[in-house]
């Protein structure tokens, strides 16, 4: 029994000293989640926004890069060149549309950037593999290899960014 004498000789009744225990942990707990949150939240907020995600100002500049470097080939609407499923007589791919009927929202932001920062390479592309789509690395800056990409991801609609997102994001964390 926990009594006066107890409380007296400086010892805690053991009631008292389980719901100290309890409090600790519980106080361990709450810690840990807390780091487990920031330390995500840290991670994303290092990690460069989506592409998916472009500000108005991107956008806007990426609109303006896009009919300079991209629209010759991949189309002033994002249309891609005629029959772009058929190789040329080259044996090479035409440039295929980046709208919602071609397959640029089939691909995380690493690979989109990727092709548009060393053209169709390795890892990208098999060994050897011959393309005409050119890299555009020391042509245009990181900055605005964003701004082109997500100008063009600002013309996917809703369900085609909503699924490119996703995709994104499993690249991105794979768990
Ligand atoms: C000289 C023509 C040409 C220009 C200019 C060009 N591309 Fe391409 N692009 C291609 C071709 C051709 C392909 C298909 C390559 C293949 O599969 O071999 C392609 C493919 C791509 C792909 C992969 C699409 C997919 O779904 O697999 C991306 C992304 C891309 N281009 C982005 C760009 C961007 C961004 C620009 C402008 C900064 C640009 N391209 C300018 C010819 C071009």
């Amino acid at each position: 029994m926990a009594g006066k004498d107890d409380l007296a000789a400086g010892r805690r009744s053991p009631r008292a000293v389980r719901a100290r225990r309890a409090a600790i942990v519980i106080g361990l707990l709450i810690a840990a989640v807390a780091a487990g949150v920031a330390w995500r939240a840290g991670t994303w907020s290092a990690a460069p926004a989506p592409l998916s995600a472009a500000s108005a100002a991107q956008i806007e500049q990426g609109r303006a890069l896009y009919a300079q470097h991209c629209a010759s080939c991949h189309g002033a609407n994002l249309e891609g060149e005629p029959a772009w499923r058929e190789r040329k007589p080259s044996g090479r791919l035409p440039a295929p549309p980046h709208d919602d009927s071609g397959h640029t929202w089939h691909h995380p932001d690493e690979v989109l950037l990727a092709i548009t920062r060393k053209g169709m390479r390795p890892p990208i592309a098999p060994v050897g593999y011959q393309s005409d789509m050119p890299g555009f690395e020391g042509v245009l800056d990181e900055a605005q290899i964003r701004a082109v990409l997500g100008f063009i991801a600002s013309r996917w609609s809703e369900q085609s960014r909503a699924h490119q997102a996703r995709i994104d994001r499993a690249h991105r964390d794979p768990r």
